[in-house]
Order: structure tokens, then C-alpha cells, then sequence
């Protein structure tokens, strides 16, 4: 069992979507992570987490999958669910998986599921292709907040060949931008920019009005999101640059995540050594 959720910093009120937008107006670094289950949300929430997502991360961390397309709708709903019931303040972020918004109507279906079946209180979807930024319209446009998300998507495994950094050519710097602009033009509230060189996040940041949680896309984003397993530094295989284990630095899961907190809100963690 877990204890009743209680809430340690940095105030009680629960974490809106336009708390998100306010936090980034004040300079106020987001601090986000993954979760899974009720018990690890409840670390979070208690630690101060502002955005708790239930990312398709869960197809292999939690499933042990090569990449995240196996994930479906069910499971994140079922996680969420889980996850919901940890959180007192977070904010609670849900994953659109693989496929399951590639018309705007099944996008709303999925959307709906996420919303109101799992009570999440904002989902994410990846790309900002002309079919997505129609979804992200569609969307918007009937109040479903949506968080995008640039960079390395890894629902786009397959075509690209592996989980590379994104955005080192200068053609696709340009590109990345005019994304990010299109994605805040068709309504997105927030937008993760992930393993993309610290200064392409960096100009990104500053060119839009919405917050941007950077993973591996260096200190200058609004708010950082790291796997929570990663950084607690229980991913089986080789640990990835811009992922750091805090829990060998603390001892303990509450301690590691309030490490985590704390280094992101003092714009300690991440470092150089995180980032592209
Ligand atoms: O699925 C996930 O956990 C994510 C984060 C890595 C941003 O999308």
C-alpha cells in the first residue's frame, strides 16, 4: 500500500496547463519524469514533480520491448489510471501511442480514452508533419490540451534507423524550427525537445511562447524530463549521455528524486557532460 498523497514543494496547488505557460513566463524551470505505477507517483508528487508523464517509454522499460510501437492505448490508459491515483499536485501527462492518432478522428478517440477514462490532464503526441500539426488542430481546437514532441520521436524508429540525435545539420535545425513554430501555431501547449544539440533547444526556447521540457537537448529548456527508471540508473544496458543515476548519489528513490528536482530547478542537472 501506499500512503494518502502528500505534497512537499513547491506549493499544494495542483499544476495546470497554463501553470505550465505561467512557470515559464516567471523563468521557473518545469520538472518532470516518467512514471508507471501508483507507488513511484506518489515518490514524485511528493518530491515536488510538476509533470508526471506516462510515457510509450513504458514499452520497453517496463515491457522490456526494443522500442515503443508494441505500446497501445489499453496499456497507457491502464497506467494512468495507476498513475493517477499516486498524484495530488502533478500534473499528469499521457502518451498517444504509435498509430493511435493518425487521422484526426482516431486522435480524438484516443485523446477521449486518455482524458476522461485514465483523467489524465494533458496527452503528447510526436512530429510536426502536416498530418500531425492537422491532429494537434483538431485537437486543440475541441480543448484537448496537447504537448508536442520534436527531435528524436522514437515512434518514427523504423524510419530512422536507430535512436540518434536530431538536428545537427543546419537544414535540419531550420526545419526543427519552423516545426516548433508550427506546432505552437496549431494550438500545442507545451513542447518536448528530445536529444537535440543543446543550442538548437536553446534558440528553440527562446523563439516560442510555450515551455519547452527538454531530454537530452541541454540546460536552456524550460523544464527537463528524464525516464524515471533512468534516472534512478535501473535501465538495463549502457547508460545513455544525457541520462544521470541520482540514486547512487543519494541512497534512496525519495532522495534521488528530489535530487533530480532540486538539480533541475537550480539549472544544475543538465550538464555539458548530459548534453549534445
Ligand atoms: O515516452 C516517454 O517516456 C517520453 C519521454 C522520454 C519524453 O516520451
Amino acid at each position: 500500500m501506499y500512503p494518502t498523497p502528500s505534497v512537499s514543494a513547491p506549493g499544494s496547488k495542483p499544476v495546470s496547463v497554463p501553470g505550465l505557460r505561467k512557470m515559464k513566463q516567471e523563468g521557473t524551470p518545469i520538472v518532470a519524469l516518467t512514471a508507471y505505477d501508483a507507488s513511484f507517483a506518489h515518490v514524485l508528487d511528493a518530491a515536488g514533480v510538476d509533470v508526471v508523464l506516462v510515457g510509450d517509454s513504458l514499452g520497453m522499460v517496463f515491457q522490456g520491448h526494443p522500442n515503443t510501437l508494441p505500446v497501445t492505448v489499453d496499456d497507457i490508459v491502464y497506467h494512468s489510471r495507476a498513475v493517477r491515483r499516486g498524484l495530488a499536485r502533478a500534473l499528469l501527462m499521457a502518451d498517444m501511442p504509435f498509430l493511435s492518432y493518425a487521422t484526426p478522428e482516431q486522435a480524438l478517440a484516443t485523446a477521449k480514452r486518455l482524458l476522461v477514462d485514465a483523467e489524465a490532464g494533458m496527452v503528447k503526441l510526436e512530429g510536426g508533419q502536416d498530418c500531425v500539426l492537422e491532429v494537434i488542430r483538431f485537437l486543440t481546437e475541441r480543448e484537448v490540451p496537447v504537448c508536442a514532441h520534436l527531435g528524436l520521436t522514437p515512434q518514427s524508429i523504423l524510419r530512422m534507423g536507430g535512436f540518434r540525435v536530431q538536428g545537427r545539420e543546419e537544414a535540419a535545425q531550420k526545419k526543427m524550427v519552423e516545426q516548433a513554430h508550427a506546432v505552437v501555431a496549431a494550438g500545442a501547449e507545451a513542447l518536448v525537445l528530445e536529444c537535440v544539440p543543446a543550442t538548437l533547444a536553446q534558440q528553440i526556447t527562446q523563439a516560442i511562447e510555450i515551455p519547452t521540457i527538454g531530454i537530452g537537448a541541454g540546460v536552456h529548456c524550460d523544464g527537463q524530463i528524464l525516464v524515471g527508471y533512468d534516472a534512478l540508473g535501473i535501465t538495463p544496458g549502457k547508460r545513455v549521455r544525457f541520462t544521470k543515476d541520482f540514486l547512487i548519489e543519494t541512497g534512496s528513490v525519495e532522495g534521488a528524486v528530489q535530487r533530480y528536482a532540486a538539480d533541475v530547478r537550480a539549472r544544475r542537472f543538465p550538464g555539458p557532460e548530459h548534453s549534445f
